[in-house]
């Protein structure tokens, strides 16, 4: 099979119920923490796409044995800095900027020097932001510039820090917090918020850590040193991947969809705050609990009104994932829609931002760009007769899901590269959106 998709023909409308890929966040904290664990950990809906087969790989490659037995992952662990390390190992990270910087702060006392690599779009990517804090720990580590390949070599000398985290990136705080479990003393981050399921997690494994709400920033406190014991946990839904079968469901005539356990944590539904000030009217139900972190069904019908917004900036981390499904919603609504500060966009899997304007003049949409700072031209008539090629020379599995929904909800003839890419996050999304009735082709000359 070619490695692009052909989309000739707008999905026609739907009723259906349908079930996501698991969490890929949550699925990479809970193998790396069951590698951290005393005891064998038993995970269950483990999402098998590549960035957590290669969290997977990775520590298995740190001396970690695990089994799959039907629906659940078997991981054994040998408490924090249980792993067992060979010299000379090199570490691949593969797609995954969460992977690459999480592990880093557990390899803060490792006794041989690791060496991580990731692709092509990972080496593209700046490691300055995790490099600082854990130099203040007194890890050692060698980088290209603060890019990958990064060496990295463990201290017995460990110092807790007080850390000001100001990006707002899960990634950062978390590979600090990974940091901490092996530092003796407490270690602090004030940080500005961001998705907070490592500190749900190690609280729900009983973790002496920490949380202080304040107005922009959490204050989190974690005392090093102390251990958790092995655990069980049942990944939800991933929000990222829901995301764009909520907004294929606005965008399209008469539809409806429920998307069933989906985690709705928070700091991650910016994307259904701002769909709803559109004025998308999605709607959460059965919402639960399950170890501290929010599940709910996302119930979803088209919407043919939907109005532009003025998105204020405190959404931008809960929905930093999100934006380019949601310019294309601001592109199909009436009005001018501005969003601010999304320089982070551009530090993702690909330059999101760059390519999300790109993306929107190719289908005929103003926008406006000002620093980090776009105005999109909302035009609720949009409709594309004309052929379209998306490139996606970094393979970003985001911008092939959001090709997608932009050919089946708003026309045209697309050829769309690198379905490969849906591997990184959401292997199945090709085929539930078969399920939902969508139209995906493979013969070239027929565009
Ligand atoms: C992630 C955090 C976010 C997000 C990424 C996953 C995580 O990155 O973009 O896809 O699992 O911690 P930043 O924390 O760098 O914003």
């Amino acid at each position: 099979m070619p490695n692009y998709i052909i989309i000739k023909d707008k999905i026609k409308s739907f009723k259906k119920k349908i079930k996501v890929s698991s969490d890929k966040s949550i699925s990479i904290r809970s193998v790396l923490l069951a590698s951290q664990a005393v005891g064998v950990s038993k995970i269950s809906n483990l999402l098998e796409s590549e960035d957590v087969l290669n969290t997977l790989k990775t520590v298995k490659k740190l001396g970690i044995k695990y089994k799959k037995y039907g629906n659940v992952y078997h991981i054994h662990g040998f408490g924090i800095n249980g792993f067992n390390i060979n010299k000379n190992t090199t570490i691949n990270a593969g797609n995954s900027g969460t992977l690459a910087r999480l592990i880093l702060g557990l390899l803060v006392k490792s006794k041989y020097k690791i060496k991580l690599i990731g692709d092509k779009s990972l080496s593209k990517r700046d490691f300055s932001r995790v490099i600082k804090p854990l130099k203040l720990f007194g890890a050692n580590i060698k980088s290209k510039n603060d890019f990958l390949p990064i060496e990295i070599l463990g201290t017995d000398f460990l110092r807790p820090i007080t850390y000001e985290e100001n990006i707002g990136s899960a990634q950062v705080k978390s590979c600090i917090i990974f940091s901490a479990l092996n530092t003796p003393g407490t270690t602090v981050i004030n940080s500005k918020n961001s998705r907070n399921h490592t500190e749900l997690m190690l609280k729900f494994l009983k973790y002496p850590i920490k949380v202080k709400k304040q107005k922009k920033i959490d204050k989190i406190s974690v005392d090093g040193q102390n251990q958790f014991k092995a655990f069980k946990y049942n990944i939800p839904g991933d929000i990222s991947s829901a995301s764009f079968f909520i907004v294929l469901t606005l965008l399209s005539k008469n539809s409806e969809m429920t998307i069933k356990n989906v985690n709705v944590n928070q700091s991650r539904i910016g994307i259904i705050k701002i769909l709803n000030i559109m004025g998308a009217g999605i709607i959460l139900k059965n919402k639960t609990l399950y170890n501290g972190e929010e599940i709910a069904d996302i119930y979803i019908k088209s919407k043919k009104n939907l109005i532009s917004i003025n998105c204020p900036s405190n959404y931008n981390s809960s929905a930093i994932d999100e934006f380019l499904i949601i310019f294309l919603v601001a592109a199909k609504s009436k009005g001018i829609s501005r969003f601010k500060d999304l320089g982070e966009m551009n530090k993702k899997e690909s330059k999101r931002l760059n390519l999300g304007i790109n993306f929107l003049k190719i289908i005929g949409i103003k926008v406006e760009r000002f620093g980090n700072n776009i105005n999109i031209y909302g035009n609720p008539n949009l409709e594309l007769t004309d052929t379209f090629e998306i490139k996606n020379f970094l393979k970003d599995h985001r911008i092939f899901f959001l090709s997608c929904i932009a050919a089946l909800t708003l026309g045209g003839r697309w050829k769309i590269n690198d379905q490969a890419s849906a591997n990184t996050s959401f292997p199945k999304f090709l085929e539930i959106l078969k399920i939902v009735g969508a139209k995906i082709n493979w013969e070239e000359e027929k565009i």
